[in-house]
């Protein structure tokens, strides 16, 4: 199939790119000239696991381009992805610009029959607008249909995500361009939902914002696990196991952030607004979301008798999960910048989020490190925010021999809490007592000079 991809983010270029290696024909647009040049090298403009060498290999097999012009790159295609961003705007709810201009300029181009295909999330209803706009801009009488077909890949896994679905979304009101999409997706024989273009749209915001609903739950159940003296992680192995909740998405930590989670619940929300009704639910998720890093940083500022001033801190960990070099609403970044709004000093260390880092943090009272183990070195204390495995596996003795005082603050829990407290440690993690939370339960509550919402 000819197959033309407009954006090339994570789900655009991905999606080129195991389009392609299915034995598609793909043109990929992109109005970045400087990043079409360097994807064309092979020097990809995300960190993703796999992807250069895909990329690399259907170039050169002639079945993987790029452009910057739109009209070019659609010319011969059967389908048209739309994979441009949909950005959070002020008012909470989805930021359509590119999506529109997409669509008018589809429309001036449309000169044979195509299937103009939305993959970007957009809330309900855009599709059927995509629709009008495109026609409202024809030259000729051309013929298309317009496509519903959400993406659910996950960064740092998204070319395995991509090559093996859960599910297929389709909607459609279109039995022509539903055969057309089938006959993409119908070999990797897994299940395709076929939809109209609303319910569609919903389901994908359905999914993030029930994922997100169960991470807020589990950093609840952390809070009262931590209070009554039960361990969260046990918890939620135990809850896990049954096979109507899934062991997925039950890992308390300091909150969910990245490019998806945060602004496709508060999308979700205004959606719910915008048709009168109240979504409690995830006015809950978002609050609890957006205290759980405040709890963290108040254990952090009441073992240090509420004055970080003068202290330095190892931290591990900048990107919004492990696996990627994303540190768009990273909960991590937010805390490096409460710690050092509190006057740390912050030694911090990312395998891949440390030039990201750096352009938004700047270097004020912020050393980047080459390593983890530089990064504690005559350190106050080490704070872990990211997930990477290689955090889960440092060596303890070089923590103890490196850090000034022996404390951890593990906002991810992925350290082995017995080995941690074996080693003498002092140790705080979400959801559980440790023998951290056993000493801070003996102090008096309260942080001098540090106001910190819900922070006690
Ligand atoms: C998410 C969805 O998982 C994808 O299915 C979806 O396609 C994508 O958004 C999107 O809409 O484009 P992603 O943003 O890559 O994918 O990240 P996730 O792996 O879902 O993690 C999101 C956040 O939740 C991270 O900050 C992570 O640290 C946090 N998280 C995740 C937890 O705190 N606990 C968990 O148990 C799982």
């Amino acid at each position: 199939m000819k197959i033309c991809v407009i954006g090339t983010g994570y789900v655009g270029l991905v999606g080129a790119a195991i389009f392609s290696d299915w034995g598609n024909t793909i043109v990929g647009v992109d109005i970045d000239s400087e990043k079409i040049e360097r994807i064309k090298k092979g020097e990809m403009p995300i960190y993703e696991p796999g992807l250069s060498e895909i990329v690399l290999k259907n170039i050169s097999e002639g079945r993987l381009s790029f452009t910057t012009s739109l009209s070019e790159g659609m010319r011969d295609a059967e389908i048209v992805f739309v994979c441009v961003g949909t950005p959070q705007s002020e008012t909470g709810d989805a930021d359509l610009t590119a999506v529109w201009k997409v669509a008018e300029e589809i429309g001036r181009n449309l000169e044979t029959y195509k299937v103009i295909v939305l993959k970007s999330t957009v809330p309900v209803g855009t599709n059927e607008k995509v629709k009008k706009l495109i026609k409202d801009n024809l030259r000729f009488n051309t013929e298309f249909d317009v496509v519903s077909n959400p993406e659910f890949l996950r960064e740092g896994y998204s070319v395995e995500d991509m090559k093996n679905p859960d599910r297929t979304v389709i909607g459609s009101d279109s039995p022509k361009a539903l055969s057309i999409m089938k006959s993409l997706y119908a070999h990797l024989g897994k299940p395709i939902v076929e939809a109209d273009f609303k319910s569609a749209e919903m389901i994908k915001y359905a999914s993030n914002a029930f994922l997100a609903s169960k991470i807020s739950f589990i950093n609840e159940m952390a809070q009262i696990c931590e209070r009554s003296g039960a361990d969260v992680s046990v918890v939620a192995k135990g809850m896990g196991l049954d096979s109507r909740v899934g062991p997925k998405f039950l890992n308390a930590g300091i909150g969910y952030g990245g490019s998806c989670f945060p602004k496709d619940v508060a999308a979700l929300y205004k959606t719910s607004t915008d048709q009168a009704y109240d979504f409690k639910l995830l006015r809950g998720v978002m609050e609890v979301n957006e205290l759980q890093k405040n709890y963290f940083v108040s254990k952090i500022v009441r073992y240090f008798g509420g004055n970080l001033s003068g202290k330095t801190f190892g931290v591990l960990g900048l990107a919004f999960k492990e696996n990627t070099d994303d540190i768009r609403e990273s909960v991590a970044i937010e805390v490096v910048r409460i710690l050092r709004g509190l006057g740390a000093y912050l030694k911090v260390f990312d395998p891949q989020a440390m030039y990201n880092s750096k352009k938004v943090l700047g270097e004020v009272d912020i050393k980047y490190c080459l390593d983890k183990y530089e990064a504690i070195e005559d350190t106050d204390a080490l704070i872990i925010l990211t997930e990477w495995k290689e955090f889960g596996t440092i060596d303890l003795e070089r923590v103890k021999n490196s850090l000034k005082s022996h404390v951890i603050f593990d906002g991810r829990n992925i350290l082995d809490r017995k080995k941690v407290e074996e080693a003498r440690f002092t140790y705080f993690a979400i959801g559980k007592r440790t023998n951290g939370t056993e000493l801070l339960s003996k102090r008096p509550t309260g942080t001098p000079g540090v106001i910190l919402k819900n922070g006690d």
